[in-house]
C-alpha cells in the first residue's frame, strides 16, 4: 500500500500547502501550519464525518430515550460522568502529571472487568509496572486485558478485533500514527490519533477513555486541542501537596457540567469522599484575620470553602493583585466596588486571595466572601466565629442572590455554623435550626452588620 501523503493545513484559515513553512502563505499567520493526512476525495464520501450520514427526518419522530449507562464502579467518578459511562462515548481526562489519572482508571477498569470486558492500553508504562500497581491497589486478580503499545494502527486493530466494552488509552500524547512524520505528542499527531480513535469508538461502541497531559503552557499539544472531538472532558484538580483530588467536568454531552467528584489519595489508591463539605476548611482554633468561610455550590452539592485574604502595604509603584483558585480579574473589580460603594480603599495595598485546599471556585457567589476576607485582613480583625457567607456583588454595590440558597444554608447549619450573612433574596421563609440569618442588600450594609455583630 502506498504511504498516504501528508499536507500542512493552517489552523487559522484552513489554507493548504505541501511544505511546512513558518508563516501561512494564505493568511500570513505565524506557526499555524499543522501536518495532516491528505484525504483523497472519493465521490460521495468527500465530507467524511465522525457520524454516519443519514436521511432527513422530523425530530419528533425520534424517541427520546435516555442513554443507557453503566457504572464505572467508582461512585464519585460516576457522579462527574453524569451517572455513569455511556457505550460509544469518548472521554478525555486531563491533568498534571502524577495527579492520579492512571491510578483512577486502573481502579475503575479493574472493578469493571468483573462484569465487562475491559482493555488497558499504555504507552507510558509496561505490563509489569501496571501489574505492580494493581497489586498495590489490591486489584491484581482483575480480569482485564493489557497492551503496551504506542502505534495508532496497532491500537485501532486491537479495538476492532477485541471489541472491549471499555478501553483506556494512557496517554494520547504517547500514541503516534506512522502516516505522519511529526513526533508523538505534537499537535498534529495528537489530533489525528484522537480523531481516528474516536471514529473507531463510535463505530464499534467501545467506551473509550483517553488520558491527556496538560502541558505547562496550557494549550500546545495538550488536551485542549481535543476538547471539541470528544464527548466528555474531565479535569483533575488539586494540590499535589494535599491528598485531595477533584475531578471536574468541563464538557459533557451526556450530563451536566460543573459536577465535582472528590477523592482522597491513599496508600491503596483513590478513595471517594462522599461528604466533602468540610474538607476545604483549615482548622483554626480562634478566629484569624483575613479568613472567611463561604458555601459554594458545586453541581448538586454544597461545599464549604475557606477564602483567605492578605492585605499588605505596597511598596511597588503598582500594587499587586494576586489570586489563587479565584478569578483575578474579578478581584480587581471587587476592589473597585469596595472603594466606590463602601468607602474602603486598597489602592496602596497589595492584595492576595486564596481558596484553601487547592479548590477552584468559579461561581460569582464567592464575591462577598472575598470582600469580607479583604476587609478583615485590612483591619486586622477576625470575622465573628461561626459566620458563613455567600452572595454575588454587582457593580452598583448590590448583593445578588446565589442559586440554591436554602441548600447552602442547611449545609452550613449541619456543620455547626451559627450565623449566615447572605443576599436578601436568599433569605429563607422558614427559620433554619441553629442558624441566625442576616440578609443584606448592599455591600456597605453588609459591613455595617458585621460591625454591629462585633459590638
Ligand atoms: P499516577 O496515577 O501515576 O498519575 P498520572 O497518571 O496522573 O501521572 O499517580 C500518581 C501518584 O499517586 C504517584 O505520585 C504516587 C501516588 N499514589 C499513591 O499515593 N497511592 C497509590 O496507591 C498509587 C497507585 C499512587
Ligand atoms: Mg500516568
Amino acid at each position: 500500500m502506498a504511504k498516504p501523503k501528508t499536507q500542512y493545513v493552517c489552523n487559522e484559515c484552513g489554507g493548504v500547502s505541501i511544505k511546512w513553512t513558518g508563516q501561512c502563505p494564505d493568511c500570513k499567520t505565524w506557526n499555524s501550519l499543522i501536518e495532516t493526512i491528505e484525504q483523497k476525495s472519493t465521490g460521495n464520501n468527500r465530507f467524511d464525518s465522525l457520524a454516519p450520514s443519514s436521511k432527513v427526518q422530523a425530530l419528533s419522530s425520534f424517541d427520546a430515550q435516555d442513554v443507557p449507562r453503566f457504572s464505572s464502579e467508582l461512585t464519585e467518578f460516576d457522579r462527574v460522568l453524569g451517572g455513569g459511562l455511556v457505550p460509544g462515548a469518548v472521554i478525555l481526562i486531563g491533568g498534571d502529571p502524577g495527579i492520579g489519572k492512571s491510578t483512577l482508571l486502573l481502579q475503575s477498569l479493574a472493578l469493571l472487568s468483573k462484569t465487562r470486558s475491559a482493555l488497558y492500553i499504555s504507552g507510558e508504562e509496561s505490563g509489569a509496572q501496571i501489574a505492580l500497581r494493581a497489586q498495590r491497589l489490591g486489584v491484581s486478580d482483575a480480569n482485564m486485558q493489557f497492551q503496551a503499545e504506542i502505534g495508532l494502527e496497532a491500537i485501532l486493530h486491537t479495538l476492532q478485533t477485541l471489541k472491549p466494552e471499555v478501553a483506556v488509552i494512557d496517554s494520547i500524547q504517547t500514541i503516534y500514527s506512522g502516516e505522519l512524520t511529526a513526533a508523538p505528542g505534537s499537535v498534529s499527531q495528537v489530533r489525528e490519533c484522537a480523531a481516528q480513535l474516536t471514529r473507531v469508538a463510535k463505530s464499534t461502541g467501545v467506551t473509550l477513555i483517553m488520558v491527556g497531559h496538560v502541558t505547562k503552557d496550557g494549550s500546545l499539544a495538550g488536551p485542549r486541542v481535543l476538547e471539541h472531538i470528544v464527548d466528555t472532558v474531565l479535569y483533575f484538580e488539586g494540590d499535589t501537596q494535599s491528598s485531595f483530588r477533584l475531578i471536574r467536568a468541563f464538557k459533557n454531552r451526556f450530563g451536566a457540567v460543573n459536577e465535582l467528584g472528590v477523592f482522597a489519595m491513599t496508600e491503596k489508591g483513590l478513595k471517594g469522599v462522599s461528604n466533602p463539605s468540610a474538607m476545604f476548611l483549615s482548622q483554626h482554633n480562634a478566629g484569624v484575620a483575613g479568613s472567611c468561610v463561604m458555601v459554594t455550590q458545586e453541581g448538586t452539592r454544597p461545599l464549604l470553602v475557606e477564602v483567605q485574604a492578605l492585605v499588605d502595604e505596597s511598596h511597588a509603584p503598582a500594587a499587586k493583585r494576586l489570586s489563587v483558585g479565584l478569578d483575578q480579574n474579578r478581584l480587581a473589580m471587587l476592589l473597585a466596588v469596595l472603594h466606590r460603594h463602601a468607602g474602603v480603599a486598597c489602592f496602596d495595598q497589595d492584595v492576595f486571595i486564596n481558596a484553601v485546599g487547592g479548590v477552584k471556585i468559579t461561581e460569582p457567589a464567592a464575591d462577598l466572601a472575598v470582600l469580607l476576607a479583604i476587609v478583615s485582613s485590612l483591619r486586622n480583625k477576625p470575622l465573628p466565629t461561626g459566620l458563613v457567607v455567600f452572595g454575588e456583588i454587582g457593580l452598583a454595590g448590590e448583593i445578588r442572590p446565589a442559586l440554591r440558597g436554602q441548600e447552602r444554608l442547611k449545609e452550613a447549619a449541619k456543620l455547626g455554623f451559627t450565623h449566615a450573612l447572605i443576599p436578601k433574596a436568599n433569605a429563607p421563609k422558614q427559620a433554619i435550626d441553629g442558624l441566625i440569618v442576616i440578609a443584606v442588600e448592599r455591600i456597605d450594609e453588609a459591613l455595617n452588620k458585621l460591625r454591629e455583630m462585633d459590638a
